[in-house]
């Protein structure tokens, strides 16, 4: 009974920020993850749970984890939490290319967080049919991207060394980098040219960056969104001119290979030139979200 008091207590302090329905659901979910983790560890009570989350804190850090199509990533702060127009634009893509195991291709993604691009990736594609590298400047990204790798089943070769044949299983090895360094490659033990590349770069403008909601600029990396690390002017486009350089310059791309790079609001069209002039990447299409904004620059030659 007094359990029963205290959460509808609970309910009527989370319903004052969010409104009843929302705080209903949002505290069964709580729950449920409560549940779910008091067989593997002694975690926080309900009560900080919701005292989490009346400060601003996102709900996916609270519960520990984020759906990604049919995968449940774990997710901890300041690691951002994987979005649902990438979640929609990794989907198509896996559509759009078809490898197989007797046709097996080799996928990098650049700026790769929790992992989520490659992993739903490896887990859509036919066994043996990838092996997958991410690449990331964040600890904390490579460890719960390494997290995220074991809880989805997938093993992590230690090098990629090019003539080595497909293992039985797709793959999956995070790797602490920074992309913007000229000697990553080198310095990451990988071996271009890849089949696919995939990026979701941080590309938030610093102008956009302050006036973005506090649950995201006080728990998300500030290195995960802002598009211009060394400068406090830009158009948040930084990364994607490392990355069509690492292209010109480093071969990153198999001749008949696909470059996918995530873009923000009004940026699809800027970022498909420097692909095109820069990248010397001459075909380029736009993949729309499911709001219809430009949101995927999809490049080949
Ligand atoms: C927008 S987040 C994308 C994460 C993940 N791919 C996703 O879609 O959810 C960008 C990521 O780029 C990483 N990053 C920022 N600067 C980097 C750099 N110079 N080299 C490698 N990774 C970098 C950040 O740590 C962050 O995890």
């Amino acid at each position: 009974m007094r359990s029963h008091y205290a959460h509808l207590g609970l309910l009527s302090q989370l319903s004052s920020a969010l409104g009843h329905e929302s705080a209903r659901l949002e505290l069964r979910w709580m729950m449920q993850a409560l549940r779910e983790a008091s067989n593997r560890q002694r975690g926080s009570s309900l009560a900080e749970m919701v005292a989490r989350r009346m400060s601003g804190e996102p709900l996916q850090y609270i519960l520990g984890s984020q759906p990604f199509g049919p995968l449940n990533l774990l997710a901890r702060s300041p690691v951002l939490i994987p979005r649902p127009e990438t979640e929609h634009w990794t989907m198509r893509l896996s559509e759009y290319v078809t490898p197989s195991a007797s046709r097996p291709i080799s996928l990098l993604d650049l700026c790769t967080g929790s992992g989520c691009i490659p992993l739903l990736l490896c887990h859509l594609w036919p066994s043996g049919s990838v092996r997958a590298f991410g690449v990331d400047i964040a600890s904390e990204a490579i460890q719960l991207a390494s997290e995220n790798t074991a809880i989805c089943g997938f093993h992590t070769p230690s090098d990629n060394p090019p003539s080595q044949s497909p293992s039985f299983r797709n793959t999956f090895r995070p790797i602490l980098s920074d992309i913007r360094d000229p000697t990553f490659l080198r310095k990451s033990g990988l071996y271009p040219p890849f089949h696919v590349v995939t990026s979701n770069p941080p590309y938030i403008p610093r102008r956009e960056y302050d006036s973005l909601p506090p649950s995201v600029r006080d728990f998300e990396d500030r290195r995960a969104l802002l598009g211009d690390p060394d400068s406090e002017q830009g158009d948040g486009l930084t990364f994607y001119r490392d990355i069509a350089r690492l292209v010109a310059n480093e071969k990153l791309l198999a001749d008949d290979g696909v470059l996918a790079v995530e873009v923000g609001k009004g940026q699809a069209k800027d970022v498909e030139r420097i692909l095109q002039d820069q990248a010397k990447l001459p075909k380029t299409t736009i993949w729309r979200d499911p709001w219809l904004i430009e949101r995927v620059v999809v490049a080949t030659r």
